[in-house]
Parts: structure tokens; sequence; C-alpha cells
């Protein structure tokens, strides 16, 4: 990170008044953050500055997360760590769930109390401590890097009790970056809110595992290659929040109702090389208890469809492939795969059969070509890179990291509305053709 500018911003949640920002001269319209996938987790892994002293933290990607979470175990210091009193206004911006003794440095101290939150990863959750802390991000100025950004309170959740949350994210990966709908203090909204620029982000996910993609919080434009704004021309369809029941235990132990900070969208049918699929509308609807419908999640490596889904996808997708294509046994975790030698190859990926997820209208839809719906699996073998849902439970769709690829993917949250680019690969780039490393 470059060391020469650092503008320092004055920034307190419990004072939002016009003097807050006045310290600084300078006022970022757009940050990045830089994304690579890990290649034996397949989560999508970025990385922050935090603390006092600053320290690098590899974090995991999560939409669908409330919150920023670190692990605060193992030699966690920072002379600037401030926990988050109970009953103050960040416990209520954070979503606070209960209050309990304080941490820090690796010790509880019973003398204070501070307020708790959920925190969760791809497969469980559990509380944190909510606490402010220095967290330093880099500015986008036109399409090159900028000054880096410092805040010095930025909120986030702190799970001191249970190291294992950190389990199957991938080496040395500390917590994950929530970017969930609704929460005053998820990633980009935060920023929204200290910088007060618009709260939208974009995620562009680079398919190699060498070279990073790029996420894009603020103002478009999302420049891809020195003049791709690749945030033009992109396809809408409306975000869907949903209200879930959340128990409290304090100040009373009740059930409030609060927005899921999960992304759903409606998904309408699904067409393989122009032909509609016969798939369960009722499948397809979200319901009251945040069953069915479609969701988005970095947390998924492939797309997750529900079993009856998944088969209607699978027989259509063979159904459609080339007659000399033949199909060869399965690979795990994958159930349908093809022989490769007779696929062909363009710059478009394999040759596949198009799939248009068909939102609002039949008009408007997202287009996955070969590079997103084929997986390479082993020498001769490539699978459809989509996988059966294995819980009972959950939503018909889960839309994952793999189809997101070299695609952007903007979360404008003021518009309440997702806009997907469809491939870059037709606009002859990619997600790690960016200027910002
Ligand atoms: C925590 O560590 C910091 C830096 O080492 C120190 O200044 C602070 O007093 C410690 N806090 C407690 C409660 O021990
Ligand atoms: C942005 O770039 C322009 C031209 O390179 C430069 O003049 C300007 O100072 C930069 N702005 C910031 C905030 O670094
Ligand atoms: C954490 O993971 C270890 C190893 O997988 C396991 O033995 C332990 O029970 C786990 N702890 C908790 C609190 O889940
Ligand atoms: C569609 O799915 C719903 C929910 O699982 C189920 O109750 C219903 O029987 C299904 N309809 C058909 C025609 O299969």
């Amino acid at each position: 990170m470059s060391s020469t500018k650092y503008y320092i911003f004055l920034f307190n949640f419990l004072l939002i008044t016009s003097t807050t920002l006045s310290k600084s001269n300078f006022q970022p319209k757009t940050l990045f953050l830089l994304v690579k996938k890990d290649p034996s987790t397949l989560q999508y892994i970025t990385q922050i500055h935090q603390r006092t002293p600053l320290v690098p933290l590899k974090l995991a990607l999560n939409l669908g997360g409330e919150s920023l979470w670190v692990d605060c175990q193992n030699g966690h210091k920072s002379s600037t760590y401030k926990p988050a009193r109970c009953e103050s206004a960040q416990c209520d911006l954070a979503w606070s769930t209960s209050c309990g003794n304080c941490y820090e440095n690796d010790t509880f101290l019973p003398i204070c109390n501070s307020c708790y939150n959920v925190v969760s990863n791809p497969v469980t959750s559990t509380i944190g401590e909510i606490a402010d802390d220095v967290l330093t991000i880099q500015s986008i100025n036109g399409s090159i890097p900028g000054p880096a950004a410092i805040v010095p309170n930025f909120i986030f959740s702190c799970p001191p009790t249970t190291s294992n949350l950190t389990q199957n994210l991938g080496k040395n990966v500390k917590g994950m970056v929530g970017f969930g709908q609704q929460s005053p203090v998820s990633f980009a909204t935060q920023f929204a809110s200290i910088f007060k620029f618009s709260r939208q982000f974009a995620i562009c996910l680079s398919s190699s595992t060498k070279r990073n993609g790029v996420i894009f919080i603020g103002h478009s434009p999302y420049f891809i290659s020195l003049a791709f704004d690749a945030s033009r021309d992109l396809i809408y369809t409306p975000i869907i929040t949903q209200q879930r029941f959340v128990t409290i235990t304090y100040p009373h132990y009740i059930s409030v109702i609060r927005p899921s900070p999960e992304y759903y969208i409606q998904v309408n049918s699904v067409r393989i090389n122009g032909k509609t699929l016969p798939l369960n509308k009722t499948l397809l609807s979200l319901d009251e208890n945040e069953e069915g419908g479609t969701r988005i999640s970095t947390n998924v490596p492939y797309t997750e469809l529900e079993p009856s889904i998944y088969d209607i996808v699978s027989k259509a997708f063979i159904n459609e492939m080339p007659k000399e294509v033949t199909k060869v046994p399965s690979v795990q975790p994958f159930k349908t795969c093809f022989d490769s030698t007779y696929i062909g190859v363009s710059r478009l990926g394999y040759d596949a059969p198009e799939i248009n997820i068909v939102f609002q209208k039949q008009s408007v839809y997202w287009t996955i070509i070969g590079s997103n719906s084929l997986v390479k699996v082993k020498e001769g073998v490539i699978c459809l890179a989509f996988v059966e849902r294995k819980e009972a439970r959950g939503q018909a769709i889960v839309v994952g990291g793999y189809q997101m690829q070299d695609n952007l993917i903007e979360f404008d949250l003021s518009r309440r509305r997702i806009g997907f680019s469809n491939s870059l690969f037709y606009r002859q780039t990619m997600c790690a053709n960016h200027n910002y490393a």
C-alpha cells in the first residue's frame, strides 16, 4: 500500500454531524478491494488493513453477511480497539442481540459490558463482540488506484470464543467481509455513510486462482481494462427483502423482526438454447420462511439447485449438447460429466448450450455461457458446473461463485436492484484485466 498519502477521516457514528468529515480534504467516491479465489476452499479472499499498528488481514467474501467479522483470538493486539458498550448507538446500528463481558487482549474483562451480534461463516454461526477500530482501504481515481482512506472507527464484530469460525475459509483467513443488504454496518453501507456516497458495490470475480478480481465500493464507473466501464449495459432485477424473526436476549428475551441480509431475486424461468424448462413455479418463489426462490451467494462455489430442478436442467443440458459429446461417469461434486474430446472451445469458453436465467420479463435475462456452465475436472473430462442441493430445505437456486466469474455484478442498494453484465468475454476482457493491482 502506498505510504505517501494517508488522509485521515474523523468519523464517529455517534456524532453524524456536518463537522464529522470537516478535517478531510479528500472524499473518495469509489473504493476497491482485490479478491482472489482460494484454490483449496474455493472461497473468494480479499485483504484489508486494520488495528493500531496496522496489520494486513485476509478475509473471505460473504455477500449475505451482516457485517465485517474478524477472529480476535490468537494474539489480537490493537491499541485502538474499542468494544461497543451495551445500549450504545453502535449496538443498535450493528443489530445487537445480546450483552456480555468485554474482550481485550485475549481476555474477558467482567468490569465492562459490551454488546454482541450474530456472525456467521458458510456453515455455522455464533456471536461476536461489536467493536470498532481503525481500518484502511484503497480508493480509486479514474481507472487507477488512488490514495488509501483511513477510517478511525470502523464497526465490526469479534467472535472471541470460536476460533473454529475461520475453518474452511482458507489458509490464514481471519474472518469474513459481510456485504449484506439492509444492515447499516455491512461493509459497503458503512463506507457509504462515512463518505456520503451511494450505497452500491459491484463484484468482478476472476476465474483464476493466481490473478485478482476486484470489488468496487461506491460510485461507478467500474473500469475493467483502461477504457471499458463494465457498469454500462447491465441487466437489472429487483432485490427481494425478506423479513425474519431474530431472538434477542438483551435487554429482554424477545423475538424481533429484522430484514434478512441475504440477496434474494426472482427467477421466473430458465431457458436452455431458447427452450423454457418446465420448472415448478412454487419452488421458484421465496416464501415467508426464506424457503424456495433464488439467492446469490459467494459462499457456494458452484450454483446449487433443488434436486428436481437439477434433474430438469441436467437433462435439458445433455439434450442440447452436440450428439458426438458422450457422457462419462460423474466426478464429485458433479453429477453430469462429459468426455471433452469433441467439445469445441472459443473465446467464450467451452462450446455449450446457452443458459438464460429469466427475471421479471421474458426479455430480461442473464446469460450463462460455456466458461461459466462447464468446468474441467481432469484431463479429458468436463462437468456441468451446477450441483444438487444437499440440504432438505433452502433456496431452489443458489447462484454460486463459478457462475459469477468474469461477469460484473452490481448490487445497487439505494435503487434496490442487482445488475448483471453477462460474460466480459463478449467484450474481449475479464475480471483480472483491471489496473488496480
Ligand atoms: C491491551 O494491550 C495494549 C497494548 O499491548 C495495552 O496498551 C492495554 O493496556 C492492554 N489492555 C489490557 C486491559 O490489558
Ligand atoms: C487523481 O488523478 C489525477 C490525475 O492523475 C491527479 O491530478 C489527482 O491529484 C488525483 N487525485 C487524488 C485524490 O489523488
Ligand atoms: C473446533 O474444531 C476442532 C477440530 O475440528 C474440534 O475438535 C472442536 O470440537 C471444535 N470446537 C468447537 C467449539 O466447535
Ligand atoms: C411444486 O413444489 C411444491 C413445493 O415443494 C410442491 O408442494 C408441489 O407439489 C410441486 N408441484 C408439482 C406440480 O410438482
